[in-house]
């Protein structure tokens, strides 16, 4: 079995931070948001890994280079526009061959160990396994009516959900869905949904099923969840880098990067990125900083990259 990273989104919903460092390789608690995703999939046995990147590709080549840094063999593959997941996954084809994958969202992040649903997938014979995961509020995910462990019926983002079963960013395929991509048509959003690739792979009557995950599970790509993330991994410790140049009191749930300085009244639930130099006159608080920021009075809820403020 192969892996398959998406990571070729904008990461518009952090900007302006993501302008300078490309979304998977921002550090959670840290590492690199992708080496969450390397771990999980080395806890499925697998090392060869296809990174699909879009506009970032550079960036990301010179970080993770040939993977073994991370223990994984890493392939690239570029997404010409972000099109949408059943567009990007067309782009690692080549790479997977004839193999069955796993299909992992590069923005994922789960605090338990997802080996047992590729056991499954081995197991079952299946077309396709998909992790689902029950929410309170479904409406912004695909969602998956299940009979038993089977998925009969899948929507994007529906506005009325019909089961709170959320699909959660890891799905697993054998060769069928390379038949299934060529006949998608844009969704309402105009994007080539997964979903509805899966959906094809259900009404030709393919084997598709659910495996339910019960752990935490977190998207990480808004400023909420990113500093949500950070918080639960560091599991309320304070976390610095190193020759960091610390001049203010330390809350809860803080990590500073490397070579960082700052200076504040407090600061609490925050990420400080490496190399920062932070001068806010008051209190940091459920703020994701990077570059320069200079700042007069309190800075909450800010995604900040020097002067530029989202
Ligand atoms: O987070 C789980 C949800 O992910 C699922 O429940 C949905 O069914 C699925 O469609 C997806 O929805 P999102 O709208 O949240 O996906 P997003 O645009 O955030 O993209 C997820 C990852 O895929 C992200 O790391 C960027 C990458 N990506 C995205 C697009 C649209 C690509 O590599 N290429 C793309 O064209």
């Amino acid at each position: 079995m192969k892996g398959v990273i998406l990571a070729a989104g904008k990461g518009t919903r952090l900007y302006p931070v993501t302008r300078h460092i490309a979304k998977p390789l921002l550090p959670i608690a840290g590492r690199l948001t992708l080496d969450y995703a390397f771990e999980q999939l080395k806890g499925m046995g697998i090392t060869e890994v296809c990174v699909v990147v879009g506009e970032n590709e550079n960036a990301i080549r010179e970080a993770l280079g040939d993977g073994s840094e991370y223990g994984v063999e890493l392939h690239y593959s570029r997404q010409i526009e972000p099109k949408g997941l059943a567009h990007a996954v067309g782009f690692a084809k080549d790479f997977v061959g004839d193999d069955s994958f796993v299909l992992y969202l590069g923005d994922a992040v789960y605090d338990r160990s997802l080996a047992e649903f590729a056991k499954k997938f081995e197991e079952s014979g299946c077309a396709n396994l998909n992790l689902v995961m029950w929410v309170e509020d479904p409406r912004r995910f695909g969602v998956a009516n299940l009979e038993g462990d089977r998925i009969v019926k899948l929507v994007e983002k529906p506005q009325e959900p019909e089961s709170n079963y959320a699909m959660a960013g890891m799905y697993i395929f054998g060769p069928q869905i390379w038949s299934v991509l060529p006949d998608l048509q844009p969704s309402a959003r105009g994007e080539y949904e997964i979903t509805d690739a899966i959906q094809t792979l259900v009404d030709r009557g393919e084997d598709v099923r659910a495996g339910i995950y019960e752990g935490n599970w977190f998207d990480t790509g808004t400023l909420d969840s990113y500093l949500e993330t950070t918080a639960f991994l560091l599991n309320s410790q304070s976390l610095m880098g190193h020759e960091v140049a610390l001049n203010a009191p330390i809350g809860s749930s803080v990590v500073i990067g490397d070579r960082a300085i700052v200076n504040a009244g407090l600061i609490e639930d925050s990420a400080i990125l490496p190399g920062a130099k932070v001068n806010v006159n008051g209190t940091i608080r459920h703020c994701l900083l990077a570059g320069t920021v200079n700042h007069d009075g309190d800075l909450e809820n800010a995604i900040f990259w020097g002067d530029e403020r989202n």
